[in-house]
C-alpha cells in the first residue's frame, strides 16, 4: 500500500483521523510561545487540521505555513479558519517541498511515513531549516502493531538525527495529552552546518 496523496485525502475524506487530538497540542503551542519573534517563518508539514497553525495565527504568528499532502485536509481547514493567508496554506509533498523556514513543528507526521522514508525525512528537514533554525515538537516512544503510526524509540532518533542535527532536548515530553503521557518524546534539535548536500 503507497502511503500517498490517495491515501491520505481518502482517510480525510472518510473521516478517519484518529490522530487527530482536536486542539493545539501543548507541547508545540508552549515552545512556541516562548519564542518573543512572531515574524519566524514556520512550517508545519503533515499538519492535518492544524490546529496549532490556527492558535499561532490567532496568537500573532505571522509566517505560520501550513502543509499537507491531502487537498481535503486543507479545504478543511481553509474552512475553518477563512481569514488564515492563503498563500500559507500548502498542498504539497513534504518531500518536494522547497524553502527555509526559522522553525518546523513536527507531531504524528513522521509516524505516518513508511520507515524507510525516515532518513530522507531527515536530510530533507535538515534541508529547510535555515541555518540556526530549529526542528521541535513530539515523537512517539512507542511502538505500535503494523502503521501507519510507525513507532519508534528515543535511542533510534539519537542515531537517526544525530549526523545531521544538534540534538539540545530529546527527552519524555512533560505536558503531552493524557493518552499519550509517558509514550512521546519532546525533541529541539538544530542543523548541524557542514552536512553534505543530498541529491
Ligand atoms: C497522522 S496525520 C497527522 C496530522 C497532524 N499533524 C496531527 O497531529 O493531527 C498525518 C498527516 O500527514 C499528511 N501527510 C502524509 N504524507 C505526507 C507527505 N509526504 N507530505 C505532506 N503531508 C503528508 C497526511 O495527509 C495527514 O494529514
Amino acid at each position: 500500500m503507497e502511503l500517498g496523496r490517495e491515501y491520505w485525502n481518502q482517510r480525510w475524506l472518510e473521516q478517519q483521523t484518529g490522530w487527530d487530538i482536536g486542539s493545539a497540542s501543548a507541547p508545540l503551542t508552549d515552545f512556541a510561545l516562548h519564542l518573543n519573534n512572531r515574524s519566524l517563518r514556520i512550517l508545519i508539514p503533515g499538519a492535518g487540521n492544524a490546529w496549532e497553525a490556527e492558535f499561532l495565527f490567532r496568537h500573532g504568528f505571522t509566517h505560520v505555513h501550513v502543509l499537507d499532502i491531502a487537498p481535503q485536509a486543507i479545504a478543511a481547514f481553509q474552512t475553518r479558519v477563512p481569514d488564515f493567508p492563503a498563500a500559507q496554506l500548502i498542498n504539497g509533498d513534504f518531500f518536494a517541498h522547497t524553502g527555509h523556514y526559522d522553525l518546523i513543528l513536527e507531531q504524528t507526521f513522521f509516524c505516518a511515513l513508511h520507515p524507510s522514508l525516515r532518513k530522507a525525512y531527515v536530510q530533507k528537514m535538515h534541508s529547510l531549516l535555515a541555518p540556526g533554525g530549529t526542528l521541535a515538537g513530539v515523537l512517539f516512544d512507542a511502538g505500535f502493531e503494523g502503521g501507519p503510526p510507525f513507532g519508534g524509540s528515543a535511542a533510534e532518533y539519537r542515531s537517526l538525527f544525530e549526523p545531521y542535527f544538534e540534538l539540545h532536548t530529546l527527552e519524555t515530553a512533560r505536558n503531552s495529552i493524557q493518552p499519550r503521557a509517558g509514550r512521546e518524546v519532546f525533541i529541539r534539535f538544530t542543523p548541524r552546518a557542514n552536512v553534505s548536500p543530498v541529491n
